[in-house]
């Protein structure tokens, strides 16, 4: 992997490849809604993973012509997989890749920049490939606007591990409050950034099982061992608070509360 990636904090097994499509799924109309590509557009996707988000750009703005790139060799084979000729996926760093300045109209970005120990120079090396008057979308959570009821200790000591290991091992999981600032500092334009708030309660039964369940306790199960090894929480404690937020997803009391933010950005006269 390349030297500007550091390990992306929830590994490439199975499990969290299916994570990221089951979460993808979710939080479609929330993600993808707005996002309007014209005919004939040539867009890249950079950090396109398993393709969870590709199917999506591909389905919303069905007359464009997308270019999918990823690091990570198994996470393409999974995307290929899974749109089949629908995109071109090149494996390449999205730090070098191999295409001329101003070649795209639309770049989309999500859940990338948080991995990355310089989101700022990402910004700058993608925007190059911008023709004039073309947009970057990124998309990031912040893992630092979640609460949730009931909210036991152990739940928070767990939910603060991921915080605490996203920061030692991967970038910055606090990036969504970010996106302005990266944006605007990449010199973009008439930057523009939405909060996309995901709530769950017990009357949206489809949104704590896709959303609380299997996409932030998928999403802690996968960080298990690596907490425990950096001696971040004790097991008992780690276990407990896992259990708290699966019961949180099933009571009838629980809400879970978290805010994805999007940022678009114009660049070029
Ligand atoms: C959390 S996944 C998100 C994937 C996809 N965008 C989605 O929303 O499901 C982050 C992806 O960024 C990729 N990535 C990280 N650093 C990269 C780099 N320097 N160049 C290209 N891809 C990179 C990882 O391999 C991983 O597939």
């Amino acid at each position: 992997m390349a030297a500007k990636t550091l390990q992306y904090v929830h590994g490439h097994a199975p499990e969290e490849l299916d994570r990221l499509m089951g979460s993808a799924d979710t939080l479609r109309e929330l993600l993808h809604g707005d996002i309007e590509y014209h005919t004939g557009a040539l867009v890249l996707e950079a950090g396109c993973g398993v393709g969870a988000q590709t199917r999506f750009l591909l389905e919303h703005c069905p007359g464009i012509t997308l270019v999918s790139v990823d690091v990570v060799r198994e996470a393409l084979s999974r995307a290929r997989a899974a749109i089949g000729r629908g995109a071109h996926f090149l494996q390449s760093d999205l730090y070098q890749l191999p295409f001329a300045p101003g070649a795209f109209d639309h770049i989309f970005v999500c859940f990338v920049l948080e991995h990355l120990p310089d989101p700022l120079g990402a910004l700058n090396t993608l925007k190059l490939l911008l023709k004039p008057g073309g947009t970057l979308t990124v998309i990031e959570g912040d893992h630092g606007s979640a609460f949730f009821y009931p909210e036991t200790p152990e739940a928070l000591a767990a939910w603060r591990c991921l915080q605490r290991l996203q920061l030692q091992t991967s970038g910055d999981g606090h990036i969504g409050r970010r996106l302005f600032a990266l944006m605007r500092d990449s010199g973009a334009t008439a930057v523009r950034v939405t909060p996309l708030p995901v709530y769950c309660d017990p009357s949206r039964p489809a949104m704590m099982e896709g959303f609380a369940d299997k996409t932030i306790v998928g999403m802690l199960n996968g960080i298990e061992e690596q907490v425990i090894a950096r001696k971040m929480i004790p097991r008992e404690t780690w276990r407990k608070g896992l259990q708290d937020l699966i019961n949180l997803s099933k009571s009838q009391d629980g809400t879970f509360m978290y805010t994805f933010f999007r940022a678009v950005g114009l660049y070029g006269p």
